[in-house]
């Protein structure tokens, strides 16, 4: 039987679930979490300060892929898919002339569009073809361990592999030449690391909201000039890399319009980038804090694709994303009315005991490992493949080059409720 009153949040933890600074230190959330599965599994959040529309937040793995998995019954389109301020959902629709995404992607359609534009670009990411970039990749992996091994012996991993090293990948497959990429780092960082100082490139602590909005669709606009310039050249002299694609691609008989396409590019360059950074380093963490488990795969590489898989889940990288319910409808024996806003939280999902056994620990022998890190139905991850292929050639090169890791000093995380993960990562490393 489903409950019909609406089981909100108190204001303290209301506030802890929505805060950036929550996402940066990680176990007390977790912990909120844990009491959240048991207790208020889908609760109804409102923001005390009253900046966000309020929404369900769902905590507990199974309800968050019943959720994913219903495309029909929660929506990406009719609201953002990332949980936003008010006033910068005010300023997107102003700006597109009604629609609240800053940026048309695949993330924010739904049936039957999102399948033709999915389709575009399906077969690209498929491991079929990403075969042929292995060695491509393994150039740019090598030349990134080259770079760590020549700082010395101690190196914020942060910002000498897993920054750019993703990065370097999306944008080898973009097309993009390697002197613009500065510009395109910067873009995706104030996109997607407005909440946070250090990655917002602002220079100031605690942005006011209405800057942070500003910055984000300033990004936006930058991106959109970039692009347009790569697409000319794409249409006149088209290769074989995921912007020719696009530039060339056409739905119903008819090329994308520019919004559309503009949103694809941006939706790779940026969907590629900070997650990937983001698992990289948390398999690193891992691995230096247990020496044993890097002199283990080291003499046996069967072992890494599990380290993957579980620095995937352990550091779930896209921290949720939103859903619109399109009826009234049920989750978790709670009753959801048509037109509420659901958060999806893949943090709580990844964690709940549920589904693994001692969620916060590292195990790179996990199996089954049935993460979500990467979603799950219509919209899951189409870059999951080219994700798990980057950090295993990485892995290779770091581990036929490094002989000891170990940390050489505190890791920060970043503070951001959508994509996060580690902002720095100090290492002690010894060559081989
Ligand atoms: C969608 C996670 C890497 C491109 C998504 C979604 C998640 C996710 C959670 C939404 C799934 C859903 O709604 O069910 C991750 C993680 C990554 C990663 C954790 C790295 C560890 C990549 C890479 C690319 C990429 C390398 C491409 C270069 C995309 C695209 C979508 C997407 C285009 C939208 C798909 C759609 O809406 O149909 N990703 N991603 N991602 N990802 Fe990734």
């Amino acid at each position: 039987m489903a409950s019909a009153a609406k089981p909100r949040l108190d204001p303290e933890t209301a506030y802890e679930v929505i805060s950036p600074e929550s996402y940066a230190g990680w176990d007390p959330l977790l912990d909120t979490f844990d009491r959240l599965r048991e207790d208020t599994p889908v609760a109804w959040v409102e923001d005390p300060e009253g900046r966000h529309p309020p929404f369900w937040l769902v905590t507990r793995y199974d309800d968050v892929m019943r959720i994913s998995k219903d495309n029909a019954t929660f929506l990406n389109n009719p609201q953002t898919v990332v949980f936003s301020l008010t006033e910068g959902i005010e300023f997107a629709k102003n700006l597109t002339g009604g629609s609240p995404h800053m940026v048309a992607s695949l993330v924010t359609f739904d049936a039957p569009i999102h399948m033709k534009y999915r389709k575009l670009t399906q077969e690209w990411f498929m491991p079929k073809n990403l075969r042929r970039l292995e060695d491509e990749i393994r150039a740019l992996a090598v030349r990134t361990v080259d770079r760590l091994i020549e700082a010395g012996d101690t190196a914020d991993f942060c910002k000498l592999v897993s920054q750019p090293y993703p990065l370097h990948v999306v944008m080898q497959i973009l097309g993009v030449p390697e002197e613009d990429e500065p510009r395109m780092l910067m873009l995706t960082q104030q996109m997607f690391g407005g909440q946070d100082e250090d990655l917002n490139q602002s220079g100031m602590k605690d942005l006011p909201p209405e800057a942070i909005t500003k910055l984000v669709a300033g990004a936006v606009k930058d991106f959109e000039a970039y692009f347009a310039g790569l697409t000319a050249e794409k249409r006149a002299n088209p290769t074989d890399d995921v912007a020719s694609t696009i530039a060339n691609a056409t739905v119903d008989g008819e090329p994308l319009n520019d919004r559309d396409m503009m949103g694809y590019y941006i939706i790779v360059a940026a969907a590629g980038h900070d997650t990937t950074s983001a698992s990289t380093a948390g398999a690193m963490l891992a691995l230096a804090r247990d020496p044993e488990q890097w002199a283990r795969v080291r003499e046996d590489r069967s072992l890494l694709p599990g380290i993957v898989e579980e620095a995937i889940r352990w550091t779930s990288p896209v921290q949720h994303f939103m859903r619109t319910a399109a009826e009234d409808t049920e989750v978790g024996g709670q009753q959801i009315a048509k037109g509420d806003w659901l958060m999806i939280n893949y943090v709580a999902a990844n964690h709940d005991p549920a589904q693994f056994d001692s969620p916060r620990t590292f195990d790179a022998s996990r199996s089954p490992n049935r993460h979500l890190a990467f979603g799950a139905g219509a919209h899951q991850c189409l870059g999951l493949h080219l994700a798990r292929l980057e950090m295993r050639i990485l892995f290779e090169a770091l581990l036929d080059r490094i002989e000891t890791v170990e940390l050489a000093g505190e890791p920060k995380r970043a503070k951001s409720t959508f994509v996060g993960g580690l902002k720095t990562l100090p290492l002690r490393i010894t060559p081989a």
